[in-house]
C-alpha cells in the first residue's frame, strides 16, 4: 500500500514538475489541485480553463481596490506568460463583489469553468485571497521570472471552491536588528507570505543589536544605533567591538523607504505592525541616547558578544527623560504605520540594573511599587496611555502580565501557551506564538546538519499547531503566528530557508483551522509547492526528509538508538563502520544498539528507492552526550 502511495506522489511530483513543458500540460485531471492553505471547501472537475492573451477580466472599474488586484494578478503572470489581461466588459474571469456578507470579509467562492471564471467575495480581500487561489492552480513554472515558450499551455483544473479564514491574525514576524534586512527584501518576505494568505507582518525594528527606524527628532537612533562593528559567527560567541574599530555593519528605513513598504504591503492586504520593543533589549537606544541608562550605558551596539546582565540594555524608568524619549518615539511611529496596533515588546527585561539605580528605586517608591516586576508594569500603563492619546492599541510580549496586565493590551503568547491563555480568561485579546510550533529561529530536523540555533521545532510541530487550547475563550484569540529571530539569519536567503515550509504550516492552520489539518494530506502539498518555489527562487529548507535520530537508555542501562522520519513513506539505512549509508546497508527495523568499539552512527532515509535526506554523521560520545543532556 505504501508503495502504491508512494509511487502516485513520486507521479503526482512528476507531472507537477513536468507541467509547463508543452506536451504533459495537455492533461489536467481529477486531483491535480494542490493548495497551500487548504481551502474550506473544494469540489473538483476534470475540465480546465485555459488561460489565453485574449482572455480578459471583467469587474468594476470604479472600484480601485478591484482594479488594484487585477493589476497585482497580471504583475504576478506577466512575467511568465509573456502577457497581461486587460479589462474589459464581457471578459472570461470575472471579480465580483456581492452584498452577500455570509463569506466574510476575507472569504471568496472561486468557479473555474471551461468556459469562463467567476470570482465573488463580499470584500476586496477576499478577491485578493481568490486570485491566490487561482494563481497556485496555474502550472508552477508561473512562478518563474523568465518568459515561457509560447505555445505554453497555461491550464487552469475546474473547481468550484468556497472558502474563509479560520482566524483573522495570520502573522510573521521578522527580527531586523539581530540581522539587516534591506528595504527590498522586507518587500520580497511580504509578497511571500501573502502568497499563502497570511495577512499580518510583524517588523521587529529595535533591538540590542540595531536601532532600524528613523526616527526624526531622534536622529542619533539611526546615526548611531544602527551601526554595529561586522561580524559572523556563532551568536553570543562573538568578540565584542575593539577600540579604534569602525561600526559599518547595520542600516535602517527611512520614513519614506516605510511609507513605501506600507503601500506594498496595503496592496497584498497584509497588516503591518511595527514593534519598538522596550523597557529590555534597548542597549543600541541607550548607546545612541546614553542619558536614558540608569547608571553607565554601553559604549557600542552589541553585535552577538555575551552581555546579559552586564551592560545595560534597560530604560531607565526612574528618568521622566525616558517617558519624553518614549513619546517622541511613539508620536512618529504612530504617525508612520496606519494598523490600529503598535507592540513595545516587553520581554526578556533584565531587572538587575534596576534594582541598584537610585532613581528607579525613588520611582518605585514614590509611586507605591512593591518589585521590579510593577515597575515594568508601571512602563507599559504608562506606555498604554501613550498610545492611547494617539489611537492606538498596545500589544506586547506575554511579560507585559508580570506586575499586573494594563486595561487594553493585547498579548502576545510565547512561552508557551499560559499567558495567552491567562489573558483570554481576564478578557484580552490574544495572539499565540508559543516557541514549540511557531518560533521560525529553531532546528527543523536533525540539529548536526542543520545551521546553527538553540532547540527544536520541527515542520510537522508548526503543523501540529493549535491556537485554541481547550477552555479558552476563542473569540479572544485573534491567531497566530511565526516569529523569526534573526541572531543566526545573517542572510535573506536564510531568512527563506528558515521561514519555508514551517510557514506553509502555520499559514494552513491559521488559514484553514487546526480541525482541518491533515498531515497525510499536507506533506504531499509541500512536495508540490517545493517545485514552485524552486521556480521562483525562494528558499526552503528540506528538513523533513532527515531522519529522526533519538538516543535513549533501555532497561538494562545500554543505549538504544531510535531512527524515524516525519515522512511515512520513509526507509532509513545505517552504518557502524564508517562507510556511507545507503541502500545496500543494514535497513532500520527497530531500535539499534552500539556494536562493540563502534565510534559513529551514519544514516540515511530513502523515498521511493531513491536518498531523500541528507547523511547524518553522528558520534557515539555525541549521542551519550545528548542523553545526558536530555536532548
Ligand atoms: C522573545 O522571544 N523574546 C519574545
Ligand atoms: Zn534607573
Amino acid at each position: 500500500m505504501k508503495k502504491i502511495l508512494l509511487s502516485f506522489i513520486t507521479l503526482g511530483l512528476l507531472l507537477c514538475g513536468a507541467s509547463c513543458s508543452r506536451k504533459e500540460t495537455r492533461d489536467v485531471e481529477k486531483g491535480s489541485i494542490s493548495l497551500i492553505p487548504k481551502p474550506q471547501e473544494i469540489v473538483e472537475k476534470s475540465d480546465y480553463f485555459q488561460l489565453t492573451r485574449r482572455a480578459a477580466i471583467t469587474l468594476d472599474r470604479s472600484n480601485e481596490a478591484l482594479v488594484g488586484i487585477a493589476r497585482y494578478f497580471n504583475g504576478k503572470i506577466a512575467p511568465a506568460t509573456g502577457f497581461e489581461l486587460p479589462l474589459e466588459k464581457h471578459g472570461k474571469i470575472e471579480f465580483k463583489l456581492t452584498d452577500d456578507a455570509a463569506l466574510g470579509d476575507e472569504g471568496y467562492r472561486l468557479q473555474v469553468k471551461r468556459s469562463d471564471i467567476i470570482l465573488t467575495a463580499h470584500k476586496p480581500a477576499g478577491i485578493f485571497y481568490g486570485v491566490q487561489t487561482l494563481l497556485q492552480m496555474l502550472p508552477p513554472c508561473i512562478k518563474s521570472g523568465k518568459t515561457q515558450p509560447r505555445d505554453t499551455k497555461w491550464l487552469i483544473p475546474c473547481a468550484d471552491i468556497t472558502d474563509a479564514p479560520k482566524f483573522r491574525w495570520r502573522g510573521l514576524m521578522l527580527d531586523v536588528s539581530r540581522h539587516w534586512f534591506t528595504k527590498e527584501e522586507v518587500k520580497r518576505m511580504i509578497d511571500e507570505i501573502a502568497e499563502y494568505k497570511m495577512n499580518v507582518f510583524h517588523w521587529h525594528l529595535t533591538d540590542d543589536q540595531g536601532w532600524r527606524i528613523e526616527i526624526k527628532s531622534l536622529p542619533k537612533l539611526t546615526e548611531i544605533g544602527a551601526w554595529r562593528v561586522p561580524r559572523v559567527g556563532q551568536w553570543w560567541h562573538r568578540e565584542p567591538r575593539q577600540s579604534g574599530e569602525e561600526a559599518t555593519y547595520g542600516g535602517f528605513y527611512t520614513q519614506e523607504d516605510i511609507k513605501e513598504v506600507l503601500a506594498y504591503a496595503a496592496e497584498r492586504y497584509v497588516r503591518v505592525i511595527p514593534e519598538v520593543d522596550v523597557p529590555g533589549h534597548s542597549l543600541a537606544a541607550l548607546v545612541s541616547y546614553p542619558e536614558l541608562a540608569c547608571m553607565n550605558a554601553p559604549e557600542a551596539v552589541n553585535v552577538g558578544n555575551k552581555f546579559y546582565g552586564e551592560d545595560e540594555n534597560t530604560l531607565c524608568i526612574g528618568k521622566e527623560e525616558t517617558f519624553e524619549f518614549m513619546d517622541k518615539v511613539l508620536t512618529e511611529v504612530a504617525a508612520l504605520f496606519p494598523d490600529e496596533y503598535i507592540h513595545i515588546g516587553g520581554d526578556e527585561c533584565y531587572k538587575g540594573f534596576w534594582h541598584k539605580c537610585p532613581r528607579c528605586q525613588a520611582r518605585m517608591r514614590a509611586e507605591g511599587l512593591k518589585n521590579e516586576e510593577e515597575l515594568q508594569s508601571y512602563f507599559i500603563h504608562r506606555m498604554e496611555s501613550i498610545l492611547k492619546e494617539k489611537g492606538k492599541k498596545l500589544i506586547g510580549w506575554d511579560e507585559i502580565l508580570e506586575g499586573g496586565l494594563t486595561p487594553d493590551a493585547t498579548v502576545m503568547s510565547w512561552r508557551g501557551m499560559e499567558g495567552g491563555i491567562k489573558s483570554a480568561k481576564a478578557g484580552h485579546h490574544v495572539v499565540m506564538t508559543p516557541s514549540e510550533h511557531c518560533y521560525l529561529d529553531l532546528w527543523q530536523g536533525e540539529p548536526s546538519v542543520e545551521p546553527d540555533t538553540y532547540s527544536m521545532c520541527r515542520l510537522s510541530d508548526s503543523y501540529s499547531f493549535n491556537p485554541v487550547p481547550d477552555s479558552v475563550p476563542a473569540e479572544m484569540v485573534l491567531g497566530g503566528q511565526g516569529n523569526l529571530w534573526a541572531e543566526s539569519v545573517p542572510t535573506f536567503r536564510h531568512a527563506e530557508y528558515m521561514v519555508w515550509p514551517r510557514g506553509w504550516a502555520l499559514a494552513e492552520v491559521l488559514w484553514s483551522g487546526p480541525e482541518h489539518t491533515d498531515w497525510n494530506s499536507f506533506y504531499p502539498r509541500v512536495e508540490k509547492h517545493f517545485v514552485r518555489a524552486d521556480e521562483a527562487g525562494v528558499n526552503y529548507a528540506r528538513s523533513m526528509y532527515n531522519a529522526i535520530i533519538t538516543p535513549g537508555k533501555a532497561e538494562d542501562g545500554e543505549m538504544e538508538i531510535a531512527l524515524s522520519s516525519e515522512l511515512p513513506d520513509t526507509d532509513i539505512y545505517y552504518t557502524f563502520d564508517n562507510t556511507d549509508p545507503d541502500h545496500f546497508s543494514p535497513k532500520y527495523e527497530s531500535a539499534l544498539r552500539v556494536p562493540k568499539n563502534a565510534t559513529w552512527l551514519r544514516v540515511v532515509t530513502y523515498r521511493g528507492g531513491k536518498p531523500s535526506g541528507k547523511v547524518i554523521t553522528l558520534s557515539i560520545k555525541d549521542l551519550e552526550g545528548r542523553i545526558s543532556r536530555g536532548k
